[in-house]
């Protein structure tokens, strides 16, 4: 066989080889043998010695020619492997856009923290500092610097979990408030402050009893602070908890820590005051404890009583939510059900 013969019969066996690969990898194989040092047409150049010196350049261009055309060939081929393979995969790939997606539980703030935040960011705007104390009180802070001494009847006005003659779980965050009057730098401007927090009591749970509740209890002492100071405080947070049209009245009471006392009711949200079964037909809802601090307070604290003087407060942010939201039990806000806890979502 003449070299252009087989040159031509390399085309044509090669070519069809070619358009019958499926295979990038034996794709390069074919390429590798066919171009290589030790392939078939490196082998025919090699045969052209034995020619004639005029055929040579002939046959040499004649195999330049088809050693490109494969070359091509290779390369559109290897394009359209590669193309195929791209389509393949986009295919098993794709995203349907329109599925619907994953839903992501969000969860919210507990409606406690959510009232109690609120409250603290009403009292911080009106210049309140807001104080932390320990949960497990000294029996000294929590009733003895209130003006509760031990065998006083008022004792049994909050029943109390006792650690030791000592310690308890505090039933009131009043001690804070004790803590904080005791180290007052008075030379430096008023105290204003509020305490929330966590509240232990032994009482039995029910509807409207939990042994843990919270409190926010809040303190201003000053010269001159008066009872119009503390109406007009608790009517603009009447306002801002339970709607602008609020109104309040104080009724007497009595706290040992505080004298005069009152009891705070706020006109009902509800029915404006008309009378509703919310504020038991009445108009009117209790809502907090206040009154002026019993200089035995101040005296005991190291505050001279005869120059300060101020008013205290304090109000159950359970009974609030309670109140707000026409939940009928208390003990929902413990039980970390989270099918009532993500009914209040966080606004805004
Ligand atoms: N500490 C009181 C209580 O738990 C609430 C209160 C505080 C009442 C301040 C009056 C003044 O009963």
């Amino acid at each position: 066989m003449d070299l252009k013969t087989r040159l031509e019969q390399l085309r044509r066996e090669n070519q069809k080889r070619i358009k019958d690969t499926n295979d990038l990898d034996a794709l390069n194989q074919i390429r590798v043998n066919l171009l290589g040092k030790k392939g078939p047409i490196t082998e025919v150049l090699r045969g052209m010695k034995d020619l004639k010196p005029e055929e040579r350049p002939k046959v040499g261009a004649y195999a330049n020619e088809i050693k490109a055309d494969l070359q091509e060939n290779l390369q559109n081929r290897k394009d359209a492997l590669e193309q195929a393979a791209l389509t393949a995969k986009l295919a098993t790939e794709t995203i349907d856009v329109t599925l619907p997606g994953d839903q992501v539980v969000q969860g919210t703030p507990h409606i406690i923290d959510q009232i109690m935040d609120d409250i603290e960011e009403f009292f911080i705007g009106q210049g309140y500092q807001v104080v932390d104390g320990p949960e497990v009180e000294e029996d000294h802070y929590n009733f003895e610097m209130m003006n509760i001494p031990k065998d006083h009847p008022a004792r049994d006005m909050q029943d109390t979990f006792y650690i030791d003659d000592q310690l308890l779980m505090r039933s009131q965050t009043s001690p804070v408030q004790a803590r904080t009057l005791e180290v007052h730098d008075f030379s430096k401007g008023p105290l204003k402050m509020i305490s929330p927090g966590r509240v232990y009591r032994r009482d039995t749970d029910d509807a409207t009893h939990s042994h843990q509740f919270n409190q926010i209890e809040g303190l201003v002492i000053d010269k001159h602070i008066t009872m119009a100071d503390l109406k007009g405080t608790l009517l603009a947070l009447a306002q801002h908890v339970f709607g602008k049209d609020r109104q309040i009245r104080l009724r007497p009471s009595y706290f040992p820590f505080t004298e005069p006392s009152v009891e705070v009711d706020v006109s009902c949200f509800r029915c404006n005051g008309k009378g509703c079964a919310i504020c038991k037909y009445s108009g009117w809802i209790e809502v907090l404890g206040a009154g002026m601090v019993h200089p035995n307070v101040l005296t005991n604290a190291g505050v001279d009583a005869d120059v300060y003087g101020g008013f205290a407060f304090g109000l159950g942010p359970d009974r609030f939510a309670m109140l707000k939201y026409g939940i009928d039990d208390i003990r929902s806000f413990y039980q970390g059900d989270v099918r009532f806890l993500s009914q209040f979502k966080e606004e805004g």
